[in-house]
């Protein structure tokens, strides 16, 4: 097993644009499913096995987690599972089409605590509008995490945006996960019982 890196910073000047970022096209009619930053994708594992007609895509920018995902995702016969090796704040317009993704999925973006590093963190307007344009009409965004201000900044975001309306109501966190998957993240959290902020956009 290679070494895996914990964190990796997204403006590294290598990852700002990643050369070989494949189109990601779902066969007609097939929905399409994105986990950004999926990691060991526990939660499309678990999406991929439930919706076997859809197309699920991990977005994530250590290599070797892709790697070791796409290998995992042949061991289990899970045809429907992809890890793409692709940084989520610049790749995305080259990942997806307009209008061509159901659901976006960012389950515990990394925290990035010290204040220098605050701008290291993905959720803001440009990611906002650019998952805007990727979703289908009344696609679903859900986020989640462990830290109330990253929760907090994410729904000032929503909440500002004219793309997105709580699928709750507005200023609302969603009080389950509606999807029947788990992440690595969400089940350790569990285990502890810290709290997890969860919030639920739909694509006007
Ligand atoms: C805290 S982990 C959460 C992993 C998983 N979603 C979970 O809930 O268990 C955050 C993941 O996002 C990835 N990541 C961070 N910035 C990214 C970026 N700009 N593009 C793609 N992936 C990123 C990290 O490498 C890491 O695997």
């Amino acid at each position: 097993m290679p070494r895996i890196r914990q964190h990796v910073n997204p403006l590294k000047s290598d990852l700002l644009e990643i050369a070989d970022v494949p189109r990601l096209a779902p066969r007609p009619g097939q929905p399409l499913e994105v986990e950004l930053g999926c990691a060991e994708a526990h939660f499309l594992i678990d999406r991929a096995s439930a919706e076997p007609h859809a197309l699920l895509v991990g977005v994530e920018i250590r290599r070797e987690l892709v790697e070791a995902v796409n290998l995992d995702g042949e061991r289990r016969g899970l045809g429907n599972l992809r890890s793409v090796f692709a940084n989520m704040s610049v790749d995305l317009p080259r990942l997806f089409g307009e209008a061509s993704v159901r659901r976006f999925f960012l389950n515990f973006p990394d925290p990035w605590f010290k204040s220098r590093q605050h701008k290291r963190r993905v959720i803001g307007p440009g990611l906002i509008a650019e998952l805007a344009r990727a979703l289908e009409p009344g696609g679903e965004l859900y986020v989640m995490t462990d830290i109330f201000e990253l929760a907090l900044d994410a729904m000032a975001a929503l909440e500002s945006s004219p793309h997105y309306e709580s699928a709750v109501g507005p200023w609302t966190f969603a009080r389950a996960n509606p999807y029947g998957a788990k992440s690595r993240r969400e089940r350790r959290c569990e285990q502890e019982g810290a709290p997890i902020w969860r919030l639920l956009y739909r694509r006007v």
